[in-house]
């Protein structure tokens, strides 16, 4: 009996120094691999209480956001609503917020009819993400020169273009806002502090286009829920799940304390810029991965759940299992999980989806990566590092959704659908699968109240729509 307590006794001891081992990277006991396992089962699980004081921590940094005090969320006015329908006209979209830009042509009926006519895809190479602002604005202003001489845009008509920009931008009208710090793997120099307009418009009349005016700014988030709304009016949430992540919703007035202007409107889009959210249960592998991204400090909720880091958690993990010789004892595995950022987020959905008996596509993946010996024993923690980093990463979004959605309706009586783009959530097997799942945890059968649905490339079309509001405004016809 004395003895069974001593072992009690030790296994407690030998958990809680994991548990400080997550947070101080300094295990003194090297572990076993069944105990590395549990440990890391351990901290990227998110339980249903974890997931409640997120929600918790979400509506206090909420009402600091929107009072201006300090909070990683920052809550920014969009100087939009939601769409109602009628909105009508003619513009050039221009999507930037990431790996690729697209511009557009989109023709809205005015009674619920989108026809887009011309769209033109770019990757932005990382020598104009990293380069000057001048470059990459000098880039984006081509792509819209092509699309005008492809479709014989008269250089004599007066245009508008609809802008979206996903970044954190502080919006001082609806086609003005300053970049406030880059994200997703940008450092173009010249650009945090001003106006994106501004720099869109000087490019513009460098490259000698002078008849095309930025209707309105608009986060993708922002363009995803006005297009969704357009044609589901009861859409009040727009969330981006793709590079980086991101949600939108219509916040009454009277809540947003920091706003300071006169106005005769009830609701107004909120930007959130969730991406940036801090209170989390954080492991020594986000701490890693957060300080050798572009902006360390930053973006920390991003950093654990877009598409832009969950192959470089999963190679984080891999390489101290490598350090540690639980994983892969082949000197060429230490090569292939060396590189920083190498492991992409398809990557982690190629390992987790395979369902072959031998995980035959892991390893020919592994062996494309250079990796030799490969064992089925280390091609099944691979699989099951995977599936533990996307279902935290689904469950966290899960509960940033469920967060907001309750801000909305604490009680949760009415139906929410949550328009929702990006190719973690389109693509991703099992990942909307996963995210039901955290919300059922959360909610048991109420959460049917809550409709996570795709909102396909919406931000371009939203951003139209939005201009096409601000015109009826001023009256402008198209
Ligand atoms: C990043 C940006 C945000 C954008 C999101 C999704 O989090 O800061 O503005 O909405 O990525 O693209």
């Amino acid at each position: 009996m004395k003895s069974r307590f001593v072992a009690l006794g030790l296994i407690l001891i030998f958990n809680l120094s994991f548990i400080a081992s997550a947070f101080t990277y300094d295990i003194k006991t090297q572990p076993g691999y069944e105990e590395f396992i549990k440990y890391l089962d351990k901290i990227f699980f998110v339980s249903t209480d974890e997931m409640k004081n997120i929600i918790k921590d979400f509506h206090s940094e909420m009402v600091n956001g929107l009072s201006g005090s300090n909070s990683s969320l920052k809550m920014i006015p969009s100087f939009t609503d939601r769409a109602n329908g009628t909105e009508k006209g003619k513009f050039i979209a221009l999507d930037f917020g990431g790996t690729n830009f697209r511009v557009m042509l989109v023709d809205l009926d005015g009674k619920g009819g989108v026809f887009v006519s011309s769209v033109d895809k770019y990757v932005i190479d990382k020598q104009y993400m990293e380069g000057t602002g001048e470059q990459l604005f000098d880039f984006i202003a081509s792509g819209i020169k092509k699309i005008m001489e492809k479709n014989n845009i008269s250089s004599h008509n007066q245009l508008e273009l609809a802008f979206t920009f996903s970044f954190p931008v502080e919006q001082t009208n609806i086609a003005a806002g300053r970049l406030l710090i880059w994200v997703k793997g940008f450092t173009a120099s010249g650009v945090v502090g001003k106006d994106v307009v501004v720099m869109l418009n000087e490019a513009l009349k460098r490259i000698g286009i002078k008849n095309l005016k930025v209707a309105a700014l608009v986060n993708d988030t922002v363009g995803t829920l006005v297009a969704k709304s357009y044609t589901e009016p009861s859409c009040d949430i727009g969330v981006v799940l793709g590079t980086g992540t991101n949600a939108c919703y219509s916040e009454k007035m009277v809540n947003i304390k920091k706003w300071r202007e006169i106005s005769d409107k009830e609701t107004m889009i909120v930007n959130m810029e969730w991406g940036n959210f801090n209170k989390l249960p954080i492991t020594v592998y986000d701490k890693n991965v957060d300080a050798t991204s572009s902006n360390p400090g930053a973006q920390r909720l991003e950093k654990m759940v877009s598409g832009m880091f969950l192959g470089e958690i999963l190679r984080v993990v891999v390489h101290d299992l490598i350090d540690r010789n639980l994983i892969f004892q082949d000197e060429s595995a230490i090569n292939a999980f060396s590189n920083h950022p190498d492991f992409t987020t398809q990557d982690v959905a190629l390992i987790e989806a395979d369902n072959t008996d031998n995980l035959e596509n892991v390893e020919v993946f592994l062996a494309k990566k250079g990796v030799k010996n490969i064992t089925l024993e280390s091609k099944k923690l691979l699989k099951h590092i995977s599936k533990l980093v996307s279902c935290r990463s689904a469950k966290l979004a899960a509960s940033s959704i469920a967060a907001v959605v309750l801000w909305i309706d604490p009680e949760l009586k009415n139906k929410h659908v949550i328009g929702i783009d990006g190719s973690l959530f389109e693509k991703y097997p099992g990942y909307k699968e996963m995210m039901d799942d955290a919300l059922k945890s959360l909610f048991k059968e109420n959460s049917e109240h809550i409709v996570l649905e795709q909102a396909k490339d919406g931000s371009g079309v939203g951003a139209a729509i939005i201009a096409a509001s601000v015109a009826s405004t001023n009256n402008i016809k198209h």
